[in-house]
């Protein structure tokens, strides 16, 4: 996922200077499902303090050491962490992002508002969350296919990825990943669950939790209008608000 990170970086910055305004403004980020830390780590680049948490150890140890390796430790923190009972953050943080489909992890109602419960403490009054998601259209989504490349140095990466349509909610992707470094070649081949949301379904678990949306804008940070969108952020903020 490293080719582009410096532009969703830009987005992030964008959404955060566009929906939170004030003192809160100066706050740390939060990233929950960190994966590799990549945006973080960019962000912490361009000075900004963050803290992260991924329910996968082994991207937890890649993103400290990678964090490590740029000496950006005094800035940015990750940890191992369940989005569904997320470990408390010391300091309350201004601006919470969660792009790509993550919190589509989680399994069922009960996880979502357990998470967005603790994002909501996790925020300061006036505090932001950014939640990338892919909505399904109420007559269920066709069969897709993303194809993903990428290359650092002599290593080239193709990633294909087969969505099955959902059935009960629950979308299956089958991964197939071929892995070139030089004259090797390496396939790997993995498959995961994510849930699904239709518009009114994803809008009726809001009102049960306590943030609400303020707002849905595109990949780039446009407001999303009348749009059908293959994927948007929904900006959500404390419900008392
Ligand atoms: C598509 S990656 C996104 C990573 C990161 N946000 C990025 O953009 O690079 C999804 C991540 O969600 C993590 N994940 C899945 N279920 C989780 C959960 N219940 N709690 C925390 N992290 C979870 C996975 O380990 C994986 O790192």
């Amino acid at each position: 996922m490293t080719p582009g990170t410096a532009r969703e970086a830009d987005v992030l910055g964008r959404l955060q200077r566009r929906f939170v305004t004030g003192s809160v403004s100066a706050l740390p980020w939060l990233e929950p499902a960190c994966g590799s830390g990549r945006l973080l780590r960019r962000l912490a680049a361009r000075g900004l303090k963050a803290v992260g948490y991924d329910l996968d150890r082994d991207m937890v140890a890649y993103a400290e050491a990678a964090i490590s390796r740029r000496g950006l430790q005094n800035r940015v923190t990750v940890q191992v962490g369940d989005m569904a009972s997320p470990p408390s953050v010391r300091q309350q943080t201004g601006f919470a992002f969660n792009p790509w489909n993550s919190i589509r992890h989680l399994r069922d109602d009960a996880a979502v508002l357990s998470h967005l419960e603790a994002t909501a403490v996790a925020l300061a009054p006036g505090g932001v969350y950014a939640v990338g998601l892919s909505l399904t259209a109420p007559e269920g989504d066709p069969p897709e296919e993303d194809v993903w490349t990428a290359t650092r140095g002599r290593c080239r990466v193709l990633q294909v990825v087969n969505w099955e349509p959902a059935d009960h909610r629950v979308e299956r992707a089958h991964v197939q990943t071929v892995v070139r470094r030089g004259a090797q070649e390496e396939f790997l081949s993995s498959s995961y669950d994510l849930r699904t949301y239709t518009a009114k379904q994803w809008r009726d678990l809001l009102t049960s939790s306590p943030l609400r949306s303020i707002g849905a804008v595109d990949l780039h940070g446009r407001d999303r209008g009348d749009r059908d969108l293959p994927y948007q952020f929904e900006i959500l903020t404390h419900a008392d608000r």
